[in-house]
């Protein structure tokens, strides 16, 4: 049972964001799925929506009601539901109300594994918005010294206005411009601080193409020359990003694609500085399966999209982190961004 939500929009092509109005698809195992939707929704879904069985209820009457009829039609009654794993939990109460001896859990035990693994059109749309991105970078490039002296804000409107003349809709997330020390926090997003000569900036950032999300990181210096230190931490983060990338291929595990980069920052003596797993899975949304971390022993699969992107981050000082998502192919990987990998434009 889904809501508005990214499940919803996989398996029925309709984008929505949730709202207090009972908006749900029913998608039983045998049959054909149903839809309960809100009256004023009725004509758009049968537009938008692959699926025909559209069913309306309106705002002076209880949804539940409508509920119950569609759960006797499918046999719920004692069945096992998987509901969205976002789904509000006013929507999870009704059902648990009209359904009392079902039992739940979560609809990413099927959905997830069927969204990790991308065809040849979600495979598009990513190498779109990949470009889009990238061209961005480029672009970012060519105003070389007009950055020293934006603030982060300034920057990542520069960023956006970018990606939108560029071909993308709208933001992956929210876009980071960490520069000096509030490059030290990874999911810093933008604030006032103005950049500075010298400064090394994190630029993470995307934007969407048919709902599928781009995600990349650059660590770049606009003007003047960074301290020794930053260009070593450099170096040593571009060679782990080479590594983990290099270990990606069929029947290996997002742990060992984690342990490939991670042992470089290891040996360099940066461990402790590398303060987050080193990718995730990226569909329609930015996080999901398969997560590139320490231990997992998640087997790599031919359409598998992630990340990835090792960091070290000195408190007080700087961060430096890159960034590609990648698809396993058959017998390795394609990267999606192609920008350079250096810290100087
Ligand atoms: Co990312």
């Amino acid at each position: 049972m889904l809501f508005p939500s990214n499940n919803l929009l996989y398996t029925a092509g309709f984008a929505e964001s949730p709202s207090e109005r009972h908006l749900l698809l029913f998608v039983p195992v045998e049959g054909d799925p149903i839809f309960l939707v809100p009256e004023l929704y009725g004509e758009q879904i049968r537009e938008e929506s692959w699926v025909p069985d559209v069913r309306t209820w309106g705002d002076d009457e209880e949804p539940n009601p409508y509920i119950e009829r569609i759960a006797a039609e499918l046999n719920l009654a004692d069945g096992d539901l998987l509901v969205d794993d976002s789904m509000w939990a006013v929507f999870t109460q009704d059902l648990r109300a009209v359904l009392p001896e079902a039992t739940f859990g979560l609809a990413s035990d099927v959905l997830g594994d069927l969204r990790c693994r991308k065809d040849d059109t979600e495979l598009q749309a990513m190498r779109e918005a990949a470009a889009v991105t990238d061209e961005t970078v480029r672009d970012l490039c060519d105003l070389g010294e007009d950055v020293v002296g934006m603030t982060e804000a300034e920057l990542a409107s520069e960023i956006e206005a970018l990606l939108e003349s560029n071909g993308g809709t709208g933001v992956s997330f929210e876009t980071i411009t960490g520069s000096g020390p509030n490059g030290a926090k990874p999911h810093h997003s933008h604030g006032d601080r103005t950049i500075e000569q010298g400064d090394p900036v994190v630029l993470d950032f995307g934007t969407r193409v048919d709902h599928y999300p781009a995600d990349q990181t650059r660590t770049l210096v606009f003007g003047g020359d960074p301290n020794e230190e930053y260009r070593e931490i450099h170096e040593v983060v571009r060679e782990a990003q080479q590594a983990g990338v290099e270990a990606v291929e069929p029947g290996v595990t997002a742990g060992e694609v984690d342990a490939a980069a991670r042992e470089v920052i290891k040996d360099a003596g940066y461990g402790e500085q590398f303060i987050h797993r080193t990718g995730h899975g990226v569909g329609l949304d930015v996080h999901e399966e398969p997560f590139i971390v320490a231990g997992s022993g998640r087997l790599l699969e031919p359409g598998m999209v992630f990340s990835v992107e090792p960091g070290i981050y000195l408190p007080g000082e700087f961060g430096v982190r890159i960034e590609d998502l990648l698809v396993v192919t058959e017998d390795g990987c394609e990267r999606l961004n192609d920008t350079d990998r250096g810290w100087r434009c």
